[in-house]
């Protein structure tokens, strides 16, 4: 059984370092904030929570100004996210057509809930609302590629090697 992560991953002092450095090229510059976010992402995967005070202090603003920009676009994240984004559509046409057992399935083979990351850096597992292949429902989406007509049998051969 997978162990679910950390919900902040503890960044090291280098890591740290490198986000001063990042933020003081931008620094004094409001208008930055964006980039600067997108910058950080680039860098890291994600934007490190210890980096929004930073950010904030360098740029005048508030803490909760930088996270209200990040919460804000769905781009962007402060948590870790794996090589390969799961999405398991929950819009009506995937519902109907089984996509709530579709979900617990992929659930089940990759050890972890919505939202979440597998330990091994490989999975994040997200739901989204419609995808726009409704006639090939029940459909999922792993980094770029959709699977339609999506089945328990078609989701075990896809996370064949991963997880339970
Ligand atoms: S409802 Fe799933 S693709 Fe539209």
């Amino acid at each position: 059984m997978r162990v679910k992560m950390d919900k902040v991953k503890i960044i090291a002092e280098a890591d740290l370092a490198r986000i001063n450095a990042i933020v003081t090229e931008y620094s004094q510059q409001k208008w930055a904030l964006i980039p600067l976010l997108q910058k950080i992402q680039s860098d890291f995967g994600y934007i490190p929570p210890q980096s929004i005070p930073i950010i904030a202090r360098t740029l005048g603003l508030f803490p909760s100004q930088v996270q209200g920009v990040i919460s804000f676009y769905t781009q962007l994240y402060t948590q870790p996210r794996g090589r390969k984004v799961v999405r398991v559509c929950r819009g009506t046409a995937c519902h109907v057509r089984g996509g709530k057992t579709i979900l617990k399935l992929v659930k089940r083979h990759l050890g972890i809930e919505e939202g979440e990351t597998t330990p091994d850096m490989e999975y994040t597992l997200e739901t989204v609302a419609c995808i726009g292949v409704c006639a090939l429902a029940p459909n999922i989406v792993v980094g770029d590629r959709v699977y339609g007509h999506m089945n328990p049998k078609k989701v075990e051969q896809l996370f064949k090697n991963t997880g339970g």
